[in-house]
């Protein structure tokens, strides 16, 4: 599963999702690779704020251009990748829109955040319109004000651009920028804190909602059609050797060659980001 964190808006709290979805996501025992497309590199310095055994979920630093190669043999070692989005960049929204499973879009409480989400928006249904209704997406109300009437007035007017938007908000809270400077999520400075609970209700929220359409979208089974007896054939003489059988397939051979590609690929995408 690839869930992507997207909106071109800079500073909505994308990055902030990201992190702490993904630890909690992996505190419920699940292997979790964060994917940071942001040129900025907000998740590589988060990383480097941590010890050398943190216990966090890895960072790779990937160039959008490269998601649709690189990131399904860097999944495959994974239950849930989440990628970091890029701000801006239109161009890195529909590449990443192409390899995502679901969508989450921070949104801040305010008229300027809910119209620079329309492009997104739009990009979004038209990749569904040839993909089967794929991806699935949704807003999620970031950095609300306690005790301000705008997340519900902004919950409202989203509800224009035809997306769902979750019921669990984030809050605006100092634990969510301690534990960003920290290289940490919110359950880890404070686990029994309110910013800790948004994220746990939050994860159960977006795990529910992801099955909830994952079942909707299993096929219906179909009636096997009646099978007609085979015409009798003549067994040709097998050509294939053993020899020959050893070269086309040697597990040890191609789970090596797997391991020195997804080096490849991530000290491809450290190069570049460092470019
Ligand atoms: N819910 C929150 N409460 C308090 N501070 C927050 C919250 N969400 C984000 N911030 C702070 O706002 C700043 C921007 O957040 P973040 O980096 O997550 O946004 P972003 O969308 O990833 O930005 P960019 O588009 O630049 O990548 C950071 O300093 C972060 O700590
Ligand atoms: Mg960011």
């Amino acid at each position: 599963m690839v869930i992507a964190v997207l909106n071109p808006k800079g500073g909505c709290g994308k990055s902030t999702l990201t992190t702490n979805l993904a630890r909690a996501l992996q505190l419920t025992g699940r292997a979790v690779l964060i994917v940071d497309t942001d040129s900025q590199g907000t998740l590589r310095d988060w990383q480097a704020m941590q010890g050398d055994a943190s216990g966090m979920p890895p960072v790779i630093g990937l160039d959008v251009k490269r998601l649709h190669t690189d990131l399904p043999l860097l999944a495959a070692e994974y239950d849930t990748v989440v990628i970091d989005g890029t701000a801006k960049m239109m161009q890195g929204l529909g590449l990443t829109v192409k390899v995502a499973d679901a969508i989450l879009v921070p949104v801040q409480p305010s008229a300027a955040d809910l119209w620079a989400v329309s492009g997104l928006a739009e990009l979004i249904h038209t990749r569904r319109k040839i993909q089967d209704g794929l991806p699935k997406a949704a807003f999620v109300i970031s950095r609300q004000i306690a005790g301000s009437r705008l997340a519900e007035q902004i919950q409202e007017a989203l509800t224009d651009y035809q997306l769902p938007v979750l019921d669990t908000r984030i809050s605006q809270r100092v634990a969510y920028t301690e534990a960003l400077a920290q290289g940490v999520s919110v359950i880890d400075i404070e686990p029994e804190g309110r910013a800790a609970d948004e994220i746990r209700t939050l994860m159960d929220e977006v795990i529910a909602w992801v099955d909830e359409e994952a079942l909707a979208l299993e096929p219906t089974p179909q009636p096997k059609p009646a099978r007609q007896p085979e015409p009798a054939r003549v067994v040709e003489p097998c050509q294939a050797s053993a020899e020959t059988a050893m070269v086309r397939w040697d597990p040890d051979t191609a789970a090596r060659n797997q391991r020195n590609y997804t080096h490849f690929v991530a000290f491809k995408a450290y190069d570049s980001s460092a470019a």
